[in-house]
């Protein structure tokens, strides 16, 4: 015992750090670069059991305990990816990758600190956990008293297989491994000196989906018993065409030699078909045609099957939202070839012919509406920020403005450090300043700053955030978040669909051929200030509405400085990389071999002692 513990505090002395969990013991790693509190680092815990074998496309399973000292020193692998969107493919792939990583230090273990957990983006389809800097989240988080959680889930045709049929494959598989995370984080957390009743999910682009879907659900977690808080950045809330997501399944699956008329003997072969094939199929599928497998679907469980997102923002929880975007997410990024309508945003009836018509009428005419992809964010946004509000929610909105240029992936660098330009101007250095603090003040106070008023939803009032000290520009508040383009879908989008409608019904009625849909021109004046009222819209409107997938721009544009497959490391090697430390190891081995002798030499047998002769 007294071994024991010698031999933990030489560990701890030497840069490696053991907690105990629920599961068993782990050891992680410290980083002392910022003196008087020091940080520890657990990578790759076990938070579901391996998504292996029989359990490739299953619910996630609690995972086994284990004996003796799980080295959590370094990143497991990432889940499998390989998409024609990322330049900087994750090098260590494996099936074997629900792992979860915590960043903690000193102060959080004596005084329970307020949780982050952070889900990636990429589009449910590349990315990882394990790609982001640990110094920037040291510094700008766990430095500020918070213990951050980066836990990975199920990419692509593996997160998002489904049949159409519950009872085989759960839809929304990769939801379930983002809530099982949760319930890890109740479960352990204290143990890592975070504070269970205090927990703030947090995400980026499809990350942001995600974590909005999962704040918005009544199905969830209704009681805010896993999170209290949600921030959600550059989110598209696009939902995907279900039955896209079948035959993109069954593709997937034909592609790989599994195909049967009965579902049962094709997801026996796809579990027994190696992971590899299954990536190369989705791979070729992308790069033969669209989006493949990058969307959730309407279905549990975070709605019902097929539930109109109207009726979701109709019965939010009550929580608290920070929420931003940026200027321009993707307007740099037009429709791609064969445009084609394969998600929804807001519930039309008529999905297809509205997007279409969208596409063929609007499309380049006015910079806001330059694309379907950036409407989705603005008005998801718009949308979901005042059904919070009206739930009696607290929402605090912002738009990123900074110079350059400020698009969908340009504020990661603010918030967790990848994507840094080339040109950092002084100004970015400003914004960098203070950015993640915001972020760690609504974690830790439930606001972001002093001086920005949450959102009324009469004003939508916003933080408009750029810094240009040429020009004496700096954070300010405004008003009517991207009202002409909200008004644009909500009002006179919401009519065409509803002309549409009408018009199929009198083609119907007179004999005429289906699906010849011609509606009424639009005389719409993009200009003229809108007289809506959107929750009244919303609320009321009983149609179905739709969208064209969503494509982030890929990571080049913004020649990325820090390769994001490469997690940045401490300037020198760690310290269990070096040759001594293990000599150092031998030798405590040795001692305490010594010691352990000796002891048992004095109490056993006091009159030899062979080893001190
Ligand atoms: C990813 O796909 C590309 C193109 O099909 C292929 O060349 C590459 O080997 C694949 N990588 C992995 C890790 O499968
Ligand atoms: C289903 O997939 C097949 C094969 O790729 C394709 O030809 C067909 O158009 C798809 N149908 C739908 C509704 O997407
Ligand atoms: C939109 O503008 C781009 C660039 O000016 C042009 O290449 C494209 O053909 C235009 N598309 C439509 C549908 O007008
Ligand atoms: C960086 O700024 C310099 C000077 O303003 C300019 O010449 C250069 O093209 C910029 N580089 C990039 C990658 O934007
Ligand atoms: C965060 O909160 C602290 C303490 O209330 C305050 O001093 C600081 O200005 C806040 N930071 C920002 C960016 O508003
Ligand atoms: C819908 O139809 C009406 C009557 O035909 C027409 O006046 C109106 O402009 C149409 N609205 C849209 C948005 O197309
Ligand atoms: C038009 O008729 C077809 C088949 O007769 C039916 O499926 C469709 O729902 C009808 N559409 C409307 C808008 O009534
Ligand atoms: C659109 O509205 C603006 C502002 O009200 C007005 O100046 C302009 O003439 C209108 N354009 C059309 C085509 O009605
Ligand atoms: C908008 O409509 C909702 C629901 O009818 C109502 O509660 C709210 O007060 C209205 N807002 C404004 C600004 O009129």
């Amino acid at each position: 015992m007294r071994l024991l513990l010698l031999l933990i505090l030489f560990q701890e002395s030497i840069g490696l750090k053991t907690v105990t969990t629920s599961y068993g013991k782990v050891r992680g790693i410290t980083d002392y670069s910022i003196l008087g509190n020091d940080k520890f680092i657990f990578k790759g815990i076990p938070f579901v059991k391996p998504p292996l074998g029989d359990l490739r496309f299953s619910m996630p399973q609690k995972p086994d305990k284990w004996e003796g000292v799980l080295d959590a020193s370094t990143y497991k692998a990432a889940c499998p990816s390989n998409s024609s969107l990322s330049e900087h493919a994750q090098n260590f792939i494996s099936e074997d990758c629900l792992y979860i990583n915590i960043f903690t230090s000193q102060y959080c273990l004596k005084n329970k600190c307020p949780v982050i957990v952070y889900y990636h983006g990429g589009s449910y389809n590349l990315d990882s956990a394990t790609m982001f800097p640990d110094k920037f989240i040291l510094e700008r988080y766990v430095e500020k008293g918070i213990v951050f959680v980066i836990p990975a889930y199920r990419l692509g045709v593996l997160g998002q297989f489904w049949l159409g049929d519950k009872e085989l494959v759960p839809a929304n598989l990769l939801v379930y491994d983002a809530i099982e995370a949760l319930y890890y984080v109740q479960k352990d957390i204290s143990n890592f000196g975070g504070n269970p009743r205090d927990v703030t999910i947090m995400g980026h682009s499809s990350g942001g989906q995600l974590v909005n879907a999962l704040g918005v659900s009544s199905y969830v977690d209704p009681e805010q018993e896993l999170f209290q808080k949600f921030i959600v950045l550059s989110s598209y809330e696009i939902f995907e065409l279900e039955h896209f997501k079948i035959n993109n399944s069954l593709n997937v699956a034909r592609r790989v030699n599994c195909i049967s008329k009965d579902h049962q003997e094709i997801l026996k072969c796809m579990r027994n078909t190696d992971v590899m094939e299954i990536l190369h199929a989705q791979r070729t599928m992308e790069d033969e045609d669209t989006a493949f497998f990058k969307s959730l679907i309407q279905a549990p469980p975070l709605m019902d099957y097929g539930e109109k997102l109207t009726e979701v923002k109709k019965r939010v929880p009550l929580r608290k939202l920070l929420c931003g975007v940026t200027e321009h997410e993707f307007e740099k990024y037009p429709y791609r070839e064969g445009f084609r309508v394969e998600g929804v945003f807001l519930d039309f009836e008529n999905p297809v012919e509205t997007v279409t018509y969208y596409h063929d009428n609007f499309f380049n005419k006015t910079r806001n509406l330059f694309n379907t992809d950036s409407s989705a964010v603005f008005v998801s946004t718009a949308t979901y920020t005042e059904a919070i509000v009206n739930a009696g929610g607290e929402v605090f909105l912002f738009e990123t403005r900074q110079k350059p240029y400020s698009m969908h992936v340009s504020d990661m660098q603010y918030f967790i450090g990848i994507h840094r330009e080339l040109n950092h101007t002084s100004d970015m250095d400003i914004l960098d300043s203070f950015y993640s603090q915001m972020l760690v003040n609504f974690t830790k106070f439930g606001e972001p700053s002093p001086y920005w008023n949450k959102l009324d939803t009469r004003e939508m009032n916003f933080l408009a955030l750029e810094i240009d000290t040429e020009n004496g520009i700096g954070p300010k508040m405004e008003k009517e978040f991207h009202k002409e383009l909200v008004d644009f879908w909500l009002v006179d989008m919401m009519e065409l669909d509803r002309n549409i409608t009408e018009q199929q019904k009198s083609n119907n009625g007179s004999g005429e051929a289906n699906g010849d849909v011609n509606p009424t021109p639009m005389q719409i004046n993009l200009t003229t200030p809108g007289s809506y009222n959107s929750t009244q819209v919303i609320l009321e409107s009983t149609v179905l509405i739709t969208y064209v997938s969503p494509i982030p721009p890929k990571a080049t544009t913004y020649d990325p400085k820090i390769d994001e497959d490469q997690p940045v490391e401490g300037e020198s090697a760690p310290i269990y990389n070096q040759w001594w430390f293990y000599a150092i190891i031998i030798l405590i081995v040795i001692i305490a071999a010594v010691l352990i002798l000796l002891a048992l030499n004095k109490n056993n047998n006091p009159e030899s002692l062979p080893l001190l002769a």
